[in-house]
């Protein structure tokens, strides 16, 4: 079966999406976020995901300027759905362990096992200036920071062993102290005693997801990651992709299978390939192109405002300053496509980089059926250029196709997010060690 989920950007990902009359408006509109929740949660999908960025540009892209705080949404969302994965961004660069390790502990708890976290080291250079530093970490740092970072909220996660809390109301025992771990962490980056002050998370950690595609990105992922998600465009770049985090997670001691690929795409469903153009093009004299380049700025890691708007996008090397999975993949389809500097811009304001899939429902589950059949992804992280209607759109129609084809679950199997995505729950390490 393959995995779905949405990266949901309360405007929806497209630039311009938002001034459509029929989207909802829904950045900071709570009513709206928990509606597109249960359209999601109606189609049985894996996950719903928000990103993040700890700064805020009047030029950006308009669903990372104003939203929510993630993890306060995550914790309104579990009370108001049921069954689907709650996943969030929370950078490791501009946090504390323990703060992270508490929240998540509180939202698996409160959603009863449907927590993950994507951990990013931060893409946005100026976060640095809004946590009392002058300039961001460099990528190495970052990384080193956040190696340490997931091992100390894991050791923190597992403060207190499974049946630690006893609650006997007859003999006044409320927890066995001999089940109580205090982690006692002093590294390089991080000072940290533990223990916690909550159990451990109803799946033992929350799903760990990641983002990353340099060196260092990759290796991290494999060390640590269980879901990757990606921004490929054609199958073979994708499952060689797939195959180098693998590799990672091989070469740190885990399984091959231990982690699933999602490449991220925004289907477009329409009656016709033709009428799913035309809502692409309509949206795009939509988008404010400052917003648009900057989106395609940060990706890239340059201001592309220097190259002429209609000639063919330059050959750069990539820069530690853009996304470098986005850059790559940027810089690729423009080479193959020739794409100019105006074409790439455009591409990237209607879904933040990610592919488009254009045309009729069956056209979109054809597509992502050789995709996922040829193994080039375990699943697809979905994204609407604008909200409810696109996303409504593929819930009603082309989900039920997956689900013809046997590609896709008719119904919820499990309660929890790693049910939903096959992973197993971590056996905490004092349980481990006895069996
Ligand atoms: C689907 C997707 C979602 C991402 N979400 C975030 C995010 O919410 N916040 C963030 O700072 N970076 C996000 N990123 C960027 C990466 O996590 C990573 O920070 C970036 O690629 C830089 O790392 P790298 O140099 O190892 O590639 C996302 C990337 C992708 C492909």
């Amino acid at each position: 079966m393959m995995h779905l989920g949405t990266i949901l950007l309360g405007t929806g990902s497209h630039v311009g999406g938002w001034r459509l009359p029929e989207a909802q408006f829904g950045s900071q509109n709570f009513a709206h976020l928990r509606q597109v929740v249960g359209i999601a949660e109606r189609g049985k999908l894996d996950f719903v995901f928000f990103a993040d960025a700890v700064n805020s540009g009047l030029d950006a892209h308009p669903g990372m300027m104003l939203r929510f705080e993630p993890l306060t949404l995550l914790g309104a969302l579990a009370a108001s759905s049921s069954h689907i994965g709650l996943v969030a961004t929370v950078s490791t660069t501009y946090s504390q362990p323990y703060n992270v390790a508490r929240a998540f502990a509180s939202i698996d708890h409160i959603s009863q096992g449907r927590s993950g976290w994507n951990v990013v080291t931060s893409a946005s250079e100026d976060a640095a200036l809004n946590f009392g530093l002058d300039s961001h970490p460099e990528p190495n740092v970052r990384y080193d920071m956040a190696e340490e970072y997931v091992e100390v909220t894991k050791g923190l996660w597992d403060s207190w062993e499974e049946d630690a809390l006893v609650g006997d109301k007859e003999t006044g025992r409320f927890v066995d102290p001999a089940k109580m771990h205090v982690l006692g962490h002093a590294g390089a980056h991080y000072r940290v005693r533990g223990p916690l002050n909550i159990t451990r998370p109803p799946q033992g950690y929350p799903v760990i997801f990641q983002a990353g595609a340099s060196k260092r990105g990759i290796a991290f992922a494999g060390a640590t990651a269980e879901v990757v998600f990606t921004a490929q465009q054609i199958p073979d770049e994708a499952r060689a992709f797939g195959d180098k985090i693998r590799d990672a997670a091989e070469a740190a001691g885990r399984s091959r299978d231990a982690v699933k690929i999602m490449c991220g795409i925004a289907p477009i469903v329409a009656d016709s390939k033709a009428e799913a153009r035309e809502i692409i093009a309509r949206l795009g004299t939509l988008g404010d192109p400052q917003a648009a380049m900057r989106v395609l700025n940060d990706r890239m890691g340059y201001d592309m405002n220097q190259f002429p708007l209609d000639e063919p996008v330059p050959d750069l090397p990539l820069t530690t300053a853009g996304t470098q999975g986005h850059a790559t993949q940027l810089f690729s389809l423009a080479r193959r496509e020739k794409l100019t500097v105006r074409q790439l811009r455009d591409f990237a304001a209607a879904s933040s980089g990610h592919r488009l899939v254009l045309g009729t429902a069956e056209e979109i589950a054809d597509d992502m059926e050789s995709w996922f059949r040829s193994g080039a992804t375990d699943g697809f992280a979905l994204m609407s250029p604008y909200l409810p209607g696109p996303f409504e759109a593929f819930v009603d129609k082309v989900i039920p196709i997956l689900v013809k084809r046997g590609l896709f679950r008719a119904d919820y199997q499990a309660t929890t997010l790693r049910g939903h995505l096959g992973l197993d729950k971590p056996a905490h390490p004092a349980t481990a060690a006895s069996a």
